[in-house]
């Protein structure tokens, strides 16, 4: 059986669906709500869906997994299709928490394994004190795009993003990979330079773990605008879009964006369910 955060029902959907297990939701004392008439059996494995995108969405992870070992399951599987506190996954500043270590602690409490999609900085899975693996998104990006990009560019708008750009661009099949340099001045600044780099002629394929405030694709998309390219592609796995990130992206020109569901967005229009089935 599946349950799942307020914040993850169209993937836990989607997941339910591809394994053909039922969506449920668990009472206090672990028992199936009534209102559901899908048969479960009591040691069944409970699978459980989170994006945590809030601390209250953390903590419903958390009383989920309280109500699913009240169970006595076969296993409690925790799928984090968005992790959030993730991009705190160091100490940066002396004094600082290190927030992505002290969530996967607590998680890791009341699951016997997880899968994250595409983690910030996938060595935050070290921090879980279960098995934990990272689940790619990029075929499926990939997939979403059209079949006949024009000698694409599979476009990193920083040096971090440039492993996930080259997923991207080996699902699809061809293409160049580049990045361009980011420096960031503060949580909604940020400066991009692009040296003498044109793609000129060429369809390209920007591609970012995360879309938060909308900053980085938007200057991404400004230096491009520059270029005689033939089209330019924004995708994403993380659709966060805090703010006013959407309007953002559309003063920059950006029409429509290429995300995933991990996130319960307007613009999350690529499923991740079935990579989160393979692992089940
Ligand atoms: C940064 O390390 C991430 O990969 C994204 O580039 C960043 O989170 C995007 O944030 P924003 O949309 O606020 O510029």
């Amino acid at each position: 059986m599946i349950t799942c955060t307020s914040t993850a029902q169209v993937v836990a959907m989607e997941v339910s669906q591809e394994i053909d297990e039922p969506l449920v939701d668990l009472a206090p004392d672990g028992s199936v709500e009534a209102t559901n008439k899908d048969k479960v059996s009591a040691d069944e494995r409970v699978v459980i869906v989170a994006s945590t995108t809030t601390s209250k969405a953390h903590l419903e992870l958390l009383e989920l997994q309280d109500r699913a070992s009240k169970r006595d399951p076969s296993e409690i599987v925790t799928i984090i299709p968005y992790m959030g506190y993730a991009r705190q996954d160091k100490l940066f500043r002396e004094g600082e928490p290190i927030s992505a270590r002290a969530v996967a602690r607590a998680i890791s409490t009341s699951t016997d394994r997880v899968y994250s999609v595409n983690p910030h900085n996938v060595s935050i899975l070290d921090y879980f004190d279960v098995p934990a693996e990272p689940i790619d998104a990029a075929p499926q990006l990939a997939k979403a795009l059209p079949d006949d990009l024009a000698d694409p560019i599979f476009l990193g708008p920083d040096e971090d993003a440039e492993w996930l750009a080259r997923s991207v661009r080996d699902s699809y099949g061809t293409g160049h990979v580049d990045n361009f340099d980011k420096v960031r001045h503060s949580p909604t600044e940020v400066e991009m330079r692009a040296d003498d780099k044109d793609f000129s002629g060429s369809d390209v394929v920007l591609v970012d773990d995360m879309i938060a405030t909308g900053g980085t694709m938007s200057e991404a998309v400004d230096i491009l605008a520059g270029q005689d390219l033939e089209r330019v592609f924004v995708t994403c796995v993380h659709p966060l879009l805090v703010g006013n990130a959407l309007s953002k992206l559309h003063r920059a020109g950006i029409t429509s964006i290429y995300a995933t569901d991990t996130l319960d967005r307007t613009v999350s229009n690529v499923s991740v369910a079935e990579p989160i089935a393979e692992k089940l």
